[in-house]
């Protein structure tokens, strides 16, 4: 059996800089057709010509890797306090950003320069929303005194119903949703606001991480939840709805700093996203469509046309075996590891 769907798109993917994004650009580039890539480097891409430079940065590394290839990084703005309206705007206008990327302080990697208070951003918000600047969210609150599988639902109630109600035209996207509590906010509300969902959260539950011994390479942000919640978000993305799309979160790290008494949180999808959602879509009898949530609900919320190149799947006979994994430096990356035999690839 085979099939054959519009070419993906990536819509959160993190390529980094320097070594690690040699090394990883190629990877992306070989099924998608655009990715939108997140700010979080060390220093964050905060104004309109960081994200021009990094763009060309990524631009030289992906035909280093793959020459001649396609692929197109779209690019994202982190949002800081300092962060100037105006700016955002221009660079939007411009073309030269698509959306601009919300980290709650503290929430994740690199995001010690993100918002402490919504309420120290809004005049940037505001012209957002007024000039229909995608806002994309990390859905989690930070305080301590909060459970970490309770981060996300809590922001839903604490900050992004608060804030929708206060700026109702803002279009806003929750990114890598991992709970029923978030598929449900987005399947209740009627417009401007859509869901990325994961390769990884669609696969994997906390016992994953946590039973018979921790699994550093499943350690994400926002954590794996309930098996309950997985399903919630297969659900959502198995359904067809225009509101839900694929975002990988694809974020690599070296094994070192995986498997370390403090490791990084990220799991690193791009090779074998693709192969794992047709297993996901057929075991849900949905593969009717994968082709929505990968390829063609994402470019509709951000006004684009769906790419014009096809990608086709094949179901095998024999378990596929895990990509190999990605040398940097001295070091590696591990590739998700599905938890189950996967018997698509792309051909
Ligand atoms: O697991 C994660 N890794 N979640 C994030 O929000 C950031 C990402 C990263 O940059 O490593
Ligand atoms: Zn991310």
């Amino acid at each position: 059996m085979q099939i054959t769907l519009r070419q993906p798109d990536d819509w959160h993917l993190h390529l980094r800089d320097g070594d690690m994004l040699n090394a990883v650009a190629g990877v992306s580039a070989q099924h998608f057709g655009r990715a939108l890539i997140m700010p979080n480097l060390v220093p964050p891409v905060v104004t309109g010509s960081d994200a021009i430079a990094y763009k060309s940065r990524i631009e030289a590394a992906v035909s280093r890797a793959m020459p001649g290839s396609s692929f197109q990084p779209l690019m994202t703005l982190y949002l800081t306090e300092q962060t100037s309206a105006e700016d955002v705007v221009n660079a939007a206008a411009s073309g030269t950003i698509l959306a601009v990327k919300l980290y709650p302080a503290g929430a994740t990697t690199n995001s010690a320069s993100g918002v402490t208070d919504v309420s120290r951003v809004m005049p940037v918000l505001e012209s957002m929303a007024e000039h229909g600047v995608v806002l994309c969210v990390h859905g989690e609150v930070t305080d301590s005194n909060i459970d970490i599988f309770d981060r996300e639902a809590r922001f839903i109630d604490l900050v992004l119903d608060p804030l929708r109600r206060q700026l109702p035209e803002l279009r806003v996207v929750m990114e890598h949703v991992t709970t029923r509590d978030g598929v449900q906010y987005v399947a209740n509300s009627d417009t401007n606001l859509a869901a990325t969902l994961t390769t990884h959260h669609l696969m994997i539950n906390r016992n994953h991480l946590l039973v018979g011994g921790i699994r550093p390479h499943y350690y994400c942000l926002p954590i794996a939840k309930r098996e309950e919640h997985r399903q919630a978000l297969v659900a959502a993305a198995c359904s067809g709805d225009a509101r839900y799309f694929l975002g990988t979160d694809s974020a690599p790290h070296t094994r070192s700093t995986k498997e370390s008494d403090c490791g990084c949180a990220g799991v690193f999808n791009a090779p074998n996203t693709m192969a794992c959602l047709a297993s996901v879509f057929e075991e849900a009898g949905a593969l009717d469509n994968l082709e929505a949530f990968a390829s063609l609900n994402g470019p509709a919320w951000y006004g684009l046309a769906p790419n014009e190149k096809t990608i086709t799947l094949e179901k095998v006979g024999t378990p596929c075996v895990l990509p190999d994994p990605i040398v940097v430096g001295e070091d590696c990356v591990m590739p998700f590891d599905p938890a189950r035999d996967i018997y698509w690839q792309v051909i």
